[in-house]
């Protein structure tokens, strides 16, 4: 049976890398928001730490896997992500009920994607703010403080269904452990992508 490569080693790296940094996030973001939680597993200080270091290193993976050589297939996807056709808007307008020949990510994938590059780049920047407050005036620390909440809480819905639509379409997911999908899988899924591979 053929198998096409959907994701080499650097982006399967990446996924998972980025993943135990949100779980990281996510783990010591509820207990930074209902304080009540502080103790359970750590003190308060060590939660405080953990969640700013991992948020501090959250966008290191992706920018080491776009720059350099290694980074081919990350860049290709990234412009895939940012390309999206007319068509794509319908698919994602009628939430897939219209058919249409899907690129190698249909646009929920992909809207999905460009949501977690937004989210890194804006909890980042308000993280930081949160921390380095003195630095900044009043307004900015209240404006990071009600950002931060409320991006956090959209990373937490969304994460809740990019993990359920991952254990729900298993040939997807598999992909994302060995790299690979059948043709076949390919040709229903992602018609436009096996014609572009065949194509070079
Ligand atoms: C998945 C990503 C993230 C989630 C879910 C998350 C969640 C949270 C939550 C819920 C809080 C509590 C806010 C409050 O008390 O109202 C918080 C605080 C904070 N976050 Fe994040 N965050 C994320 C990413 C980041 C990043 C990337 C940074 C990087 C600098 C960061 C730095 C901070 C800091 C410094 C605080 C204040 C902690 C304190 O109370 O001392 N976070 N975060």
């Amino acid at each position: 049976m053929v198998r096409l490569l959907r994701f080499d080693g650097v982006q399967r790296s990446v996924h998972w890398l980025n993943a135990l940094l949100f779980g990281a996030l996510i783990f010591t973001g509820i207990p930074l928001y209902f304080g009540s939680f502080f103790g359970v597993i750590f003190p308060r200080h060590e939660i405080q730490e953990i969640h700013l270091w991992t948020g501090l290193m959250l966008p290191l993976p992706i920018v080491v896997s776009l720059l350099g050589p290694w980074g081919r297939r990350m860049r290709q996807d990234l412009h895939r992500c940012s390309y999206w056709s007319k068509a794509e808007l319908r698919w994602l307008w009628t939430l897939g009920r219209e058919r249409i020949d899907l690129d190698k990510y249909n646009p929920g994938q992909k809207a999905n994607g460009l949501f977690i590059g937004a989210a890194i780049i804006v909890l980042w920047v308000s993280g930081y703010v949160l921390q380095w407050f003195r630095f900044f005036p009043v307004s900015w620390r209240e404006g990071a403080t009600v950002t931060h909440d409320f991006w956090a809480f959209a990373v937490f819905v969304v994460v809740a269904g990019h993990i359920f639509m991952a254990l729900t379409h298993r040939e997807a997911m598999v992909s994302m452990l060995k790299g690979t999908v059948s043709e076949k899988w390919a040709q229903t899924h992602a018609k436009e992508w096996v014609d572009e591979e065949s194509a070079t």
